[in-house]
């Protein structure tokens, strides 16, 4: 009885029942989440504080999900941390989001080492300051011995870029003769993309409530469950994770055929 009484603390101190954590990890957890972390400008706004102030408190969210993502088994998180469209927000306010990788890595990175959490990226890292750069290679290189969770950002991501790139390289590839056009499937696609390595999404979340993709993984999530939530980012916590978690094991995965296929 006691044992069952034992608590889940969260970084807030909240307390999760150790028989509801149980109860998840005894059914399949989702493999590769991946998240769009929406609601920052709003988190700041309700509170009369500068966007920029939602940033950050969503980088410790990020933190806190990690550490919870990485106990409860899941194998890889994808993180929407900065799209190709979100150079057009105002400079200073791409600037801060410039900075963050390097300061979540900066306070984080030995904790992502000692968790055993393997860091990698996915978009175009070239445009991105040196600085930045700098600080994310050092953290990819440190971490790439690491066999735990897979964290993933998505730094200067577009999925439209993505598969456009990924068309030019398969073409130059036939043209080439490297590749026989009738070779060509789904699978054989999915490796051009900056996704390669990786499977594709079980489960997609996205915080603050609004219900699109913003041309997030746009192939890979061709049978993802979705789960939408209507809490900003920065408000996000290890309860929602969970609550997004069972949700996914209360649905039947058919991928388009009529038996349900045994998750793995
Ligand atoms: C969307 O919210 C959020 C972003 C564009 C940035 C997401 C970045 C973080 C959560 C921090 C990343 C941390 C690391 C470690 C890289 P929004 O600003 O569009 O919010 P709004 O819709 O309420 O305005």
């Amino acid at each position: 009885m006691f044992n069952k009484m034992k608590l889940w603390k969260t970084s807030k101190d909240k307390e999760i029942s150790e028989d509801r954590v149980g109860q998840i990890m005894n059914q399949p957890i989702p493999q590769h989440i991946a998240i769009i972390m929406d609601g920052n400008g709003r988190w700041a706004k309700k509170r009369a504080l500068p966007r920029i102030a939602g940033h950050h408190e969503g980088m410790k969210t990020v933190r806190k999900i990690t550490k919870a993502a990485n106990r409860l088994g899941v194998k890889i998180l994808t993180l929407y941390a900065f799209s190709t469209e979100n150079w057009k927000r105002p400079k200073s306010e791409v600037d801060y989001l410039m900075k963050l990788p390097e300061e979540f890595l900066g306070n984080f990175l030995p904790e992502l080492v000692e968790e055993n959490v393997k860091v990698c990226t996915m978009g175009d890292t070239t445009r991105l300051p040196e600085t930045t750069r700098k600080a994310v290679n050092h953290a990819i290189n440190k971490t790439k011995h690491n066999n735990g969770l897979i964290l993933n950002f998505a730094l200067n991501y577009g999925s439209r870029a993505e598969i456009i790139d990924a068309i030019k390289q398969l073409s130059a590839d036939v043209k080439d003769g490297r590749l026989n056009e009738n070779d060509i499937d789904d699978e054989c696609f999915s490796n051009y993309l900056m996704t390669k390595s990786l499977r594709d999404p079980d489960l997609l979340i996205r915080t603050s409530g609004e219900l699109r993709l913003s041309n997030f993984m746009l192939w890979q999530l061709a049978y993802t469950e979705l789960f939408f939530i209507d809490v900003l980012w920065p408000d996000f916590s290890e309860k929602h994770l969970m609550d997004a978690i069972e949700s996914f094991q209360r649905r039947s995965r058919r991928f388009g055929g009529l038996i349900s296929e045994e998750f793995q």
